[in-house]
């Protein structure tokens, strides 16, 4: 199928505008699954259930750990199919407050020589009170994390707010959630990722969840890969005095160290690289954590695992659970049942029976 997908079918798609393949794709793909008989069939072969792939991380239990990334489905309208394709975990999003279209089209460009994705997208998305309609409409099926993020009309100054609407609606519906304050695409955001303004910001997140609920919600943050180690320094000691239950590292970098001409990158604008060029980045930022927390604190890693390799690598680095977008695009449908096996395949030549007995073994010589 992977062969096939990189001979036929991803030329075939690759020909065509990339946010547009992208909701054609899945809406027939959403309408063929709607079917028992194709979904029960694409489900048993490619969601591995092996026991040795089971994750236990902030009090959830993971079938398998390679999860969907965020902005893949950014309402959350093909939660169960994508959840079909083998992956551990949906994460949906990002949400903001209002509903906004996000940035001017074309925003979203494919780096092939980089095996790369450029996106501007902007947080396109209907808004927070819709998705929580949308979603108590639904059987949710995966372990779903909602990430949320701040509104473009909204001032930063009143960023904390705006996060906070949007977590009163959808608390209900996740797992986790993901608190975005990482993405290049919104002006201003990532400055909401220094020491003070994110203070406040989940400090006030966790008031609202122990007032919110009986249980509180784990909240997670997802980081930029270009922050700097005091940055991180900052994080670290943030997360711990915040309570919150883990990391994301990373979002897309604004970096621009690609094999790609340097005129038609210039040409394509900003926007954050994701895929590739990420690995090394991303995967070091998770060491750099892991090492900072004392590998106390669980970290999602994503960016750049575009083969078993980079996943098991992520995870020697420091990750407890992974996360993939770009790798899928490139890859196609198996990518995430290749990865699992991969990652078994890793296990059975180390002789390990836990994911956890190697988990961040590799921190201190990358860190
Ligand atoms: C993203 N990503 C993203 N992240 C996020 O927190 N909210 C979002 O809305 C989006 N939107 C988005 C759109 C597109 C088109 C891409 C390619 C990526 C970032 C994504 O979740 C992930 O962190 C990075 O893409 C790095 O992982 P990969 O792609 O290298 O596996």
């Amino acid at each position: 199928m992977n062969n096939s997908w990189q001979k036929w079918v991803r030329p075939l798609l690759f020909r065509t505008d990339p946010e547009r393949i992208h909701h054609v794709a899945m809406t027939s793909l959403h309408q063929s699954f709607r079917l028992p008989l194709v979904r029960n069939k694409a489900k048993k072969h490619l969601f591995l259930t092996d026991p040795r792939l089971k994750t236990t991380c902030f009090g959830l239990s993971f079938p398998a750990p390679v999860g969907l990334a965020a902005g893949f489905d950014k309402e959350g309208v093909w939660i169960n199919t994508l959840s079909a394709l083998g992956f551990g975990s949906i994460e949906i999003g990002t949400i903001t407050g209002q509903a906004q279209p996000g940035n001017p089209k074309p925003r979203l460009f494919r780096l092939p020589k980089d095996q790369a994705v450029l996106n501007r997208m902007g947080f396109n998305n209907r808004g927070s009170l819709w998705a929580a309609q949308a979603l108590e409409k639904l059987n949710i099926e995966p372990i779903l994390g909602v990430n949320i993020g701040k509104s473009k009309i909204v001032p930063l100054e009143e960023a904390v707010d705006d996060y906070l609407l949007s977590f009163e609606r959808l608390h209900r519906y996740a797992n986790y959630i993901v608190i975005n304050v990482s993405s290049p695409n919104t002006p201003g955001l990532r400055s909401l990722q220094n020491k003070e303004p994110l203070t406040k910001l989940l400090t006030s997140l966790q008031k609202a969840n122990k007032v919110l609920r009986q249980n509180p919600v784990p909240i997670l943050l997802k980081i930029a890969p270009d922050l700097s180690d005091p940055q991180l320094d900052d994080i670290a000691e943030l997360a711990e005095e915040t309570e919150i239950a883990g990391i994301i590292a990373t979002n897309t970098t604004i970096q621009r160290d690609l094999k790609t001409d340097p005129d038609v990158v210039k040409k394509l604008g900003n926007g954050g690289v994701s895929g590739a060029p990420l690995t090394l980045l991303s995967r070091q930022i998770v060491a750099k954590l892991y090492q900072k927390t004392g590998g106390k604190l669980p970290i999602i890693g994503v960016g750049g695992i575009m083969n078993a390799d980079d996943a098991w690598e992520m995870l020697r680095a420091g990750a407890s659970l992974l996360q993939i977008y770009s790798g899928f695009i490139y890859s196609g449908p198996t990518f995430i049942r290749d990865l699992h096996l991969g990652i078994l395949e890793h296990m059975k030549e180390r002789n390990v029976s836990q994911l956890s007995e190697i988990i961040g073994e590799n921190a201190s010589s990358i860190g």
